[in-house]
């Protein structure tokens, strides 16, 4: 329905303590304490109030700025000769003889390394695992690690208030507004900088008119926003319009090679900086689904970002230019036109042409967040440049938080591919063994509502988006463990170990299962235009100018890809891939309908057809439901304790719509491709 869509939630229920309930931090509380450092360590004090103060020599924790102690004779310790250094950004956790030392390298740092203390004492409660004696150092993998906000202030009369958002209103506007009471924002902020985002933009890469003024008369509000967000150690950034000259500026142009233009954009970033010191940059989506961009003045896009950065660059700030270009206005006649190619296709050719300051977003498939894509080959093309991987933690593609989707082992997948044949998408966007350092972004899933997160379990995605950026390598598993582990803290012992299996057993093939319902093969989309994208609708996009077809027709599904016969998109990819993608007799199964137009009856390598597959992976995944909904079941005697009433209600509600959002789509799509395809289902089941 549109109406909640339409309607302005204003009020802003007591929002879920997610991953930092009280009984988390009493579990540190309870030791004696001493906090030695400024700026931050104050957010450190705050989260230990009410703990017994110690000595830096004696205190059973201390957590200080690595500046701030010299020896370790100053914190009492007698095993270690020097005090370690952390890396930049990182922290250092020393442990001795039952204490805990927290040395950050800077004051945020420190505030890190005192969440990852928490979350260890957590973490060691749920599986046993007590951290030995000794010196454990961590740092950021990514240099950014960050989350965009789709919110608008003015709530969009078709998108609603947050673009692809499903968590009820923002968290950072009302009433065509910056809300007056940001403190949801700052309780936002604190979670996340228990997971390691270090920066935010707060307001839709579409930028409407209303936010578009965030820039000029908006900024005091900015600045508030930036204030509330500070405190954690996260940066503020802003969507702006490339064509804010004249949309704000009382120019007529917006070409980046307008010396007027130039200035104009130097003004901007300087009045910002005027207010918000540390601001963190601009976020820039153009030439873009109606966005306006450089290609207007016949200009490319190295032209468009530059101009912008070079704005920002005197007060170290960073331009974020999206990637993410191609025609929506397509003609689905044309079978050589694909969009999977369209942002090679611009970018490849500019790389090292962009400013230094400036950081390329590359969403991590050529399409558009699908349950399963191929990675993007942009994210290999452009050493020269600073390129970050775009997530979409909102699930728009998956599930819309009413499904259950734990997107971490997706996430892993991707960022541990080894898309250059050597390096995984985690390393090459470091800038890790080469190339320039950009770093992990993705679409935040928040709202106000009371779970943050619409699916109370999404939040757990949130969660492992910022864990997966600060440490790439860490297991989908184990990450749920620590968001189990802090969630529910207050749980005893026994209760604690019930709900592990529970949410394991729920959220770890989640993701799997709901691909296993959904589009087929790595076709993609199948979802409905007019329900904002959610259900099915196998031709909803098929005869549109999207450029997202699947080409099915009596004889066969998918988008031949190849070099050989299709679009020659394989030939974007390095080696591997280049070659294994372009055969049918290397290209892995789950992507063979991305690269492919095959036979129904064409014969995949697990053994089965692909039109066996699809009638029977979609019964599977429905049929795992059963289980899903019976493990939920067993912890119900946990309702009113561990388990919070609401959370549980909210869960129910959620599963019950899933079950039924799942049949739509397994029916749906099996009785699609039967008379499609006139083959009967093998194992005789009905298909409708
Ligand atoms: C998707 C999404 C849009 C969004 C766009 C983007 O197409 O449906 O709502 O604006 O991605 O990433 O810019």
């Amino acid at each position: 329905t549109t109406s909640s869509l339409t309607s302005t939630p204003t009020s802003t229920p007591t929002p879920h303590a997610a991953w930092l309930p009280d009984a988390a931090l009493d579990a540190v509380r309870t030791r004696s304490v001493a906090v030695l450092g400024h700026g931050l360590l104050d957010t450190v004090r705050a989260e230990l109030s009410g703990a017994p103060e110690g000595t830096s020599a004696r205190a059973e924790l201390v957590v200080a700025v690595r500046d701030a102690v010299a020896t370790p004779a100053d914190l009492g310790l007698t095993t270690l000769t020097a005090l370690p250094d952390p890396a930049p950004h990182g922290y250092v956790l020393v442990r001795e003889a039952g204490r805990t030392l927290v040395l950050g390298h800077d004051d945020v740092a420190a505030l890190r390394g005192f969440y990852a203390f928490v979350r260890e004492t957590a973490v060691a409660r749920l599986t046993g695992a007590v951290p030995a004696d000794g010196v454990t150092a961590s740092a950021p993998h990514q240099p950014l690690r960050m989350l965009d906000h789709w919110d608008n202030i003015a709530v969009h009369p078709v998108m609603g208030q947050i673009e692809r958002g499903y968590s009820g209103g923002s968290i950072f506007y009302a009433d065509g507004e910056v809300r007056a009471d940001l403190s949801r924002v700052s309780e936002y902020a604190r979670l996340l900088a228990a997971t390691g985002v270090d920066a935010v933009a707060i307001n839709n890469v579409n930028v409407h008119a209303r936010e578009a003024r965030l820039l000029t008369d908006g900024l005091p509000d900015v600045a508030r926003i930036a204030d509330a967000l500070r405190p954690y150690g996260i940066r503020t950034y802003l969507s702006v319009s490339f064509g804010s000259p004249v949309l704000l500026g009382d120019l007529d142009t917006s070409d980046p090679l307008e010396p007027a233009v130039e200035q104009w954009w130097a003004t901007a970033a300087a009045r910002v900086y005027d207010v918000i010191e540390d601001f963190g940059g601009f976020l820039v989506k153009a030439d873009s689904e109606g966005q306006p961009g450089p290609f207007a003045y016949g200009r490319t896009h190295a032209d468009g970002a530059n101009v912008l950065a070079r704005a920002l660059a005197p007060h170290d700030g960073t331009l974020i230019w999206r990637a993410f270009v191609y025609n929506h206005h397509q003609d689905w006649r044309d079978r050589r036109t694909d969009r999977a190619r369209a942002s090679f296709d611009h970018f490849a050719p500019l790389d090292g042409s962009f400013e230094p300051n400036v950081v390329l977003q590359v969403k991590h498939g050529p399409l558009d967040f699908q349950v399963r894509e191929a990675v993007s080959p942009v994210i290999a093309a452009m050493p020269r440049t600073r390129v970050a991987l775009e997530l979409q933690v909102t699930q728009e593609y998956t599930g819309q938080q009413k499904h259950v989707c734990y997107l971490a082992p997706w996430w892993s997948e991707i960022l541990s591919f080894p898309l250059d044949g050597e390096r995984s998408v985690a390393q090459i966007v470091a800038g890790e063994g080469g190339g320039r350092p950009g770093g992990i972004s993705a679409v935040s899933n928040v709202g106000s509502d009371e779970f943050w997160t619409g699916h109370p379990l999404a939040q757990a995605n949130l969660y492992a988006f910022g864990r997966l950026a600060w440490d790439p390598t860490l297991r989908a598993q184990d990450v749920l463990d620590e968001w189990i582990a802090l969630t529910f803290a207050g749980a005893d012992d026994a209760d604690l170990t019930r709900l592990r299996a529970v949410l394991h057993s729920v959220m770890d093939e989640s993701w799997r299962r709901y691909e296993g319902y959904t589009a087929p093969l790595g076709v993609c989309f199948m979802v409905s235009p007019t329900r904002q994208h959610y259900g099915p609708d196998v031709d909803g996009y098929e005869y549109s100018a999207w450029g997202t077809y699947h080409f099915a027709d009596r004889d066969g599904v998918g988008v031949d890809r190849t070099r050989a016969t299709g679009t020659g998109f394989t030939g974007q990819y390095p080696q591997p891939w280049h070659d294994v993608y372009e055969s049918l007799e290397t290209c892995p199964d789950e992507l063979v309908l991305f690269f492919h137009h095959v036979p129904y009856t064409h014969v995949l390598h697990s053994g089965t057809t692909v039109i066996q597959h699809i009638y029977d992976s979609r019964s599977d995944a429905v049929e795992e439901l059963d289980g899903v909904e019976e493990a939920w079941e067993s912890v119900a005697d946990l309702v009113g304790g561990a388990l919070p009433a609401s959370f549980d209600a909210r869960v129910r509600e959620r599963l019950a719509e899933q079950r039924r959002s799942a049949i739509e789509w397994r029916d749906q799509i099996r009785t699609y491709f039967f008379r499609k395809s006139g083959v009967p289902d093998a194992s005789g089941r009905t298909i409708y």
